[in-house]
């Protein structure tokens, strides 16, 4: 027998998203929990849509988690997941532990919006000095699309003034304009951006989805042409 998979993610993301606190409950990591560079991997595990322990997640839970927890569609999940598992020290291709991303320069960068960068040793931790400087710009309810450019290239432009060492190539920036917009297509409104202040602060300062803050799965999914699209206005307002 087969099962028609959209009706059973469907089915599944019906009732999560009724009982967000369900298997999806939050909590701390451990400290022998493994975690990563990306302030949603680490919500997302968090929260146990991936394994808490941070440890041997395959492409495949890492593509469903997405759908389920966020309706990011495995278009614009998948080809990232991929990328992904080349930094993998599992011993298995098609896993990876999330400490693996802290691999510089596959899909980790200098200039993040809330790490340091490799130069200066921990390139992966959240660091509220960092933190603080981008989040000084987000000052009303919504963050906009040039609000959330200019405190990008605000971080990037002090991010190179205080590192001799800075490295920042076009696929880079690639990279950071794709992060900016996955943080305002979750947390915002379609492709215009208006992600919540408050959910977007407690993306990274403490790696929890914001559902007692309101959050719930957007019912419309949200494609990879969603995230190009307010990836290239990042791109356009950025200086
Ligand atoms: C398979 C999917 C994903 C992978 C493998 C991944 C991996 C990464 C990695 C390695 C970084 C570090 C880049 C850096 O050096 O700053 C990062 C940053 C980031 N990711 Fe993810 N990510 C994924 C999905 C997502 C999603 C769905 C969101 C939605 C909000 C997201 C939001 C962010 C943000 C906002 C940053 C920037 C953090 C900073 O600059 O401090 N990521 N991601």
């Amino acid at each position: 027998m087969r099962f028609d998979t959209t009706l059973v993610l469907s089915a599944l993301a019906a009732t999560v998203s009724c009982h967000p606190s369900g298997s999806a409950e939050f909590s701390k990591p451990s400290s022998k929990d493994r975690r990563s560079p990306c302030p949603m991997l680490n919500s997302l595990a968090n929260h146990n849509w991936i394994p808490r322990n941070g440890r041997n997640i395959s492409i495949d839970q890492l593509v469903t988690a997405m759908d389920l927890a966020l309706n990011l569609s495995p278009d614009s999940s998948r080809p990232v997941a991929e990328l992904a598992v080349t930094t993998s020290t599992t011993g298995n291709p098609n896993t990876l532990n999330l400490d693996d991303l802290n691999k510089h320069g596959v899909i980790e960068h200098d200039g993040s919006l809330s790490r340091g960068d490799i130069a200066f040793g921990d390139n992966h931790s959240f660091k509220p000095s960092i933190y603080n400087t981008v989040a000084a710009f987000f000052t009303k309810d919504v963050i906009s699309i040039p609000t959330a450019a200019k405190a990008r290239s605000a971080r990037l432009k002090a991010a190179r003034a205080a590192n001799p060492a800075f490295n920042f190539t076009a696929r880079e920036d690639q990279f950071s304009q794709f992060e900016t917009a996955l943080y305002l297509a979750v947390y915002g409104n379609g492709t215009e951006g208006n992600a919540k202040t408050k959910w977007v602060n407690i993306l990274f300062r403490e790696e929890r989805i914001p559902y007692n803050e309101g959050f719930r799965r957007p019912t419309d999914v949200i494609t990879n042409d969603d995230v190009v699209e307010l990836a290239q206005k990042v791109a356009a307002l950025s200086t």
